[in-house]
């Protein structure tokens, strides 16, 4: 449950199976009463749908889901992709991803697998069609750190000032997985999955499809701005990833055992806190939803 302060609760969107806890923000909503595991019936799933455009940020408690059930559940809201690393494919069930720290005798490597995570960035934008949702469980959760954050992108746009709104009409980031994987000094991208992930171009503010909600898109996988000398879009993109991690736009998810997180990627940026990865252990499951162009 989360604590009453600064929260409300949407009753217009109980029916009396899904309880719906909200920051007063709008963003981030608890979902309870649910149990994603079973046949969710057709209205549930489309309060779940409504919820998570209207927060951007759904957290489910007390979840018991496996691999098939987290794939079925994700699956209702669209067609999954692949991950482009193929060595974090599950091999049962290609389109889940799994890292973690753990080795195949469950110990701890040391390691966290993915070091793009750490930073800002949102899924997939380095494709021509990023991704849409990711819906994520935690079968090993730490006991310190490996916190997700999440930044609220529709309102870190809604508070840039409108003289520095109107110099970012029209601009386009590029964006670039190879360049991405050097910057968060991640294992260097293979030449097989360079030619699958060329540099894409990406409005730099761009509109959700389904609120017309503007929103800042950036973060790791953004490497310039299209047409400008690198340094310079280099700079504004930086300028513009302070902006939007500002505390008052972030959420912090503190992971509890059986939690599943999902997010919308076209109005939020995420990154995984840092944890002791000797000492602790945490896996994530996940999957992603295909998305559309962003316009
Ligand atoms: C992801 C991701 C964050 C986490 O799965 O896309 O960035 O907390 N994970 O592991
Ligand atoms: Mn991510």
């Amino acid at each position: 449950m989360l604590a009453s302060t600064g929260k409300q609760r949407l009753g217009e969107m109980t029916d009396g199976l899904i309880e719906i806890r909200a920051e007063a923000t709008g963003f981030v909503a608890e979902i309870g009463g649910v149990d994603l595991v079973g046949e969710l019936s057709e209205a549930d799933f489309e309060q779940i749908r409504a919820a998570i455009i209207r927060h951007k940020v759904l957290v489910f408690r007390d979840q018991r889901l496996d691999d098939n059930s987290h794939y079925a559940f994700a699956q209702r809201f669209g067609p999954l992709e692949g991950h482009v690393n193929r060595s974090t494919r599950l091999d049962a069930l290609p389109k889940l991803q799994v890292f973690g720290n753990l080795d195949a005798d469950g110990k701890t490597t040391g390691v966290h697998p993915e070091k793009g995570t750490l930073v800002w960035h949102t899924d997939k934008s380095y494709i021509a069609t990023p991704s849409l949702f990711t819906i994520l469980r935690s079968p090993f959760v730490a006991r310190t750190g490996g916190d997700t954050l999440f930044a609220d992108m529709a309102r870190a746009y809604e508070a840039l000032e409108p003289a520095a709104s109107a110099r970012l009409e029209g601009l386009r980031a590029v964006h670039d997985w190879k360049r991405s994987r050097e910057k968060s000094d991640e294992r260097p991208a293979t030449a097989d999955e360079i030619a699958a992930a060329p540099p894409v171009d990406h409005p730099l503010i761009r509109t959700h499809p389904e609120t017309d909600a503007r929103t800042i898109y950036i973060g790791n996988h953004a490497s310039h701005i299209l047409d400008w000398e690198i340094a310079a879009g280099e700079a504004l993109l930086a300028q513009l990833e302070a902006h939007a991690t500002q505390e008052n736009f972030i959420y912090r998810h503190r992971w509890r055992e059986n939690d599943v997180l999902m997010w919308d990627n076209r109005c939020t940026m995420h990154c995984v806190t840092a944890y002791d990865a000797a000492a602790e252990r945490r896996v994530v499951h996940r999957a992603v939803v295909q998305g559309d162009r962003p316009y």
